[in-house]
């Protein structure tokens, strides 16, 4: 009998991943001494560029009564609330002047901070650590700062082009991860007369190997119906192609594409917003076709098509998730969703204890589907 899970129901806590890198916003949408408004993880933030150009993000709610931040006034290096005028340092939320104090009133101002969340810029997105627990928005909150830097998409030569997609849907952010990883809806979703048709379904099979934080679908000569992996082989007459994809915790699949020279590797990311809304970051660099006019642009336009794709679905999906139906999870098309959701719950459970996370994967598996 195949096994046969039943309906994988998260509860809302546990949605949601603190303590880790988040994609809040395109870099090319925030502009110098401009306020913009983001969300991340039910968290209203407000994300500007100072004067020299640095990002930063602060939670969008004032501590003394709330206002959001983004209506107030910048002038690139301070930002002043639109209610009582109170400024604050915009990098690390200190609070700089409250215009209604008297000369003879001694309200410590410096101890005040609008909560600050470290920020940086990394391949055409800005960032944003999300720290566990969320500064409280209020009062006190000094800045944090992240353990490491924000991913980065993996490049493998001095030259390459980089560009994004983005996508918001109207599910939570694992439906959108299972999405992500779900091999079975290739030939049901991605039609194309130029693509494939669910007549080239075809059983595969696919070697995984455990990660930290995650999992890899160890390298292969990529399917023959991937994208990159067509226009490679049609211009870098390179004799091996081989592809790796990761996904690893909270919400990242990499995939990288390698042959000779050439070489092709995307970032995705797929970012709770709310609870019931997430986002889908494609970004993607490479070194081929640059001397095949309108080799991008035809990339691009593939990709956009696919992730179009993708957030019809997801639509569609959550008009079907609204009544709460029972789901479930199969083998071996869905195992991965499944490590997913395993993974998800042995880190809750590491930071709960304080042990080291435990791996939901022993070793090496293979899984074999059609798609
Ligand atoms: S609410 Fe911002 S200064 Fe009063
Ligand atoms: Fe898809």
């Amino acid at each position: 009998m195949p096994e046969l899970d039943s309906p994988q129901r998260q509860t809302p806590d546990s949605l949601m991943l603190t303590g880790f890198w988040y994609r809040a916003i395109p870099a090319d949408r925030v502009h110098r001494n401009q306020l913009h408004k983001a969300m991340l993880l039910e968290i209203p933030l407000v994300v500007g560029r100072d004067r020299a150009g640095h990002p930063f993000a602060l939670r969008d709610s004032c501590p003394h009564r709330g206002m959001p931040l983004h209506c107030g006034q910048f002038d690139g290096e301070e930002l002043e609330c639109s209610y009582h005028g109170w400024k604050f340092d915009v990098h690390d939320g200190q609070c700089q002047l409250i215009p209604s104090l008297t000369s003879d009133q001694k309200l410590r101002v410096d101890r005040i901070y609008a909560g600050s969340y470290p920020c940086e810029e990394q391949d055409g997105f800005i960032w944003v650590y999300v720290p566990e627990p969320a500064p409280a928005g209020a009062g006190v909150a000094k800045p944090t700062s992240a353990p490491d830097p924000a991913p980065q998409v993996q490049k493998f030569s001095d030259k390459y082009k980089l560009a994004y997609l983005t996508a918001d849907m109207p599910v939570s952010v694992d439906h959108g991860i299972i999405g992500l990883m779900d091999p079975a809806h290739g030939p049901f979703v991605h039609q194309a007369w130029w693509w494939r048709s669910r007549h080239s379904i075809h059983e595969k099979q696919k070697n995984f190997e455990p990660i930290p934080n995650g999992f890899r679908m160890s390298a292969h000569t990529p399917s023959s119906n991937s994208v990159p992996y067509k226009l490679l082989r049609l211009y870098s007459a390179a004799d091996s192609i081989t592809t790796t994809i990761d996904f690893v915790l909270p919400n990242m699949r990499s995939e990288i594409i390698r042959a000779g020279k050439y070489w092709f590797s995307s970032l995705t990311t797929v970012t709770p917003i709310t609870r019931n809304h997430c986002r889908i970051d494609v970004v993607a660099a490479w070194n081929i076709f640059n001397w095949v006019p309108f080799a991008s642009e035809l990339l691009k336009f593939v990709f956009a098509k696919f992730v179009e794709q993708d957030r019809r679905t997801m639509e569609l999906q959550a008009e079907g998730l609204k009544h709460n139906p029972h789901l479930m999870l199969i083998d071996d098309a869905d195992r991965p969703a499944k490590w997913y959701f395993q993974l998800k719950a042995a880190h809750l459970e590491a930071k709960r204890t304080g042990q080291e996370m435990k791996h939901p994967m022993a070793g090496p598996v293979t899984l074999k589907w059609r798609s």
